[in-house]
């Protein structure tokens, strides 16, 4: 299975998320694409079997803006797609990802898997949750 998984991270939080999703992709046998949002290739994204976005909240209840830039341009591909969300946040309540999951539903994807948030930087329990959501996010 094909599976990208793109992302940004300011200081180093979702980054940090990401890596952990990307082991236990890797560890469970999945063709991992990883990259930045700034980095990705659209096309070889959308041709993946699944896509995993990460973005922390930024602004207010927004998504970072290579995110924001790179998700516009593919949102139109998405229609049937399985697509898993994630990222850290801190004052919040996770509404930059509740949007982002409406504007997936919008977009026709299926949500891989609930989308996962962690309050700043993730510590060892929390990088456990994201192998988890990971290998739930791919099934
Ligand atoms: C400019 C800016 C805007 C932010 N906006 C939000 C926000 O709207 N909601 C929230 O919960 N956290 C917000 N945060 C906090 C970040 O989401 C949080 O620090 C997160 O851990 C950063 O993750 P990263 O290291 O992957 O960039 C903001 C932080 C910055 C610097």
């Amino acid at each position: 299975m094909k599976v990208a998984l793109v992302y940004a991270s300011t200081t180093g939080n979702t980054e940090a998320m990401a890596k952990a999703i990307c082991e236990a992709l890797k560890a469970s046998g999945a063709d991992v694409l990883c990259s930045t949002a700034a980095d990705a290739d659209k096309a070889a994204v959308t041709a993946c079997d699944v896509i995993l976005l990460g973005s922390p909240a930024m602004g207010a209840e927004e998504l970072e803006e290579s995110v924001e830039s790179f998700y516009t341009g593919i949102e139109g591909s998405l229609g049937g797609k399985k697509v898993g969300i994630f990222g850290s946040y801190d004052w919040g309540d996770g509404q930059w990802l509740r949007d982002w999951k409406d504007r997936l539903s919008g977009a026709g994807a299926v949500v891989a898997s609930e989308p996962l948030m962690v309050h700043l930087e993730p510590g060892d329990a929390e990088i456990e949750q994201c192998k988890a959501w990971a290998a739930s996010a791919i099934k």
